[in-house]
């Protein structure tokens, strides 16, 4: 069994790719950003954003997302910035990037598809950006898309490890939240945190602390999320652990837990599909 929706650490992305979904996202933005900039066409604009020039509006260019989210993770690995500041931090980007801006990065990164699909899983991608000189970049954090069609799902888990971030670029996708609050026979005890239902801009990010479990599906035809991943964040331990667990179907007690039994992802695919 693949990490279901999250990536290897490999260097290796010998595939370049013009990816079609990328294209598509670039045209349903490029309607958007004709009709309210006119004269501006969308080469335009991905042209100011490789130059990294002005933000034709007030938004962040991908560039700089990039390189903040840079700070953020090597402060997360290093204890500088609190899993909470991390968390703040990663969803004030995400409602400030200019995601046109990084749409083009993403078409200008290499692009590699993340191996065979499992079951429901989304169409996983993996993203390399390159700097200003075409060059593939060393970050502290691996970067993918995952896009859904309505029978794709990511089924709720939880993580151990590591921590991460989806941002919807496209579509809707209803996101549901837990903490982790403990560990029990076989179990764990998870909090709801969150339900809903979020378009482009908004941001999951899930931490040991905050939100370590969730659960994402999408909402409209087809949905995609752009994710930052941070592994390796407890040295001696493995890279990262994923762990499917069943809220609906756990145990919940008076003080709004859930005692969560742990399942195999197969079981998991199984008791979560997209609709549920
Ligand atoms: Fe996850």
């Amino acid at each position: 069994m693949i990490d279901h929706h999250h990536i290897d650490l490999s260097d290796d992305f010998p595939v370049d790719c013009d990816d079609p979904l990328l294209r598509q996202l670039m045209n349903r933005r490029r309607m958007l950003v004709s009709g309210m900039l006119g004269a501006f066409s969308v080469y335009a604009l991905v042209h100011e954003a490789r130059a990294a020039a002005p933000a034709l509006d007030s938004r962040l260019p991908a560039r700089q997302w990039i390189d903040r989210q840079e700070e953020l993770a090597q402060g997360l690995r290093s204890g500088a910035v609190s899993e909470k500041s991390w968390h703040d931090e990663v969803n004030r980007l995400a409602k400030e990037v200019d995601i046109a801006s990084l749409v083009a990065e993403i078409r200008r990164a290499r692009v590699k598809p993340a191996g065979q699909r499992f079951m429901g899983d989304p169409i996983k991608r993996k993203i390399r950006f390159r700097d200003e000189n075409g060059m593939p970049m060393k970050l502290a954090y691996t970067a993918a898309t995952f896009t859904f069609d309505p029978s794709h799902v990511i089924t709720p888990h939880g993580h151990k490890h590591m921590a991460s971030a989806h941002m919807v670029i496209d579509g809707k996708v209803r996101v549901r939240t837990f903490d982790r609050v403990g560990e029990k026979d076989g179990a764990l005890i998870i909090r709801p945190t969150g339900d809903h239902v979020t378009g482009p801009g908004g941001a999951a990010p899930m931490t040991t602390a905050i939100d370590n479990i969730h659960w994402f599906t999408p909402e409209t035809q087809s949905a995609t999320t752009f994710d930052v991943i941070i592994s390796n964040l407890d040295p001696g331990q493995d890279a990262f652990l994923i762990q499917p667990v069943d809220p609906l179907g756990g145990e919940k007690q008076k003080d709004g837990t859930i005692i969560a039994p742990l399942m195999s992802f197969e079981a998991s695919m199984d008791q979560y599909p997209s609709t549920k």
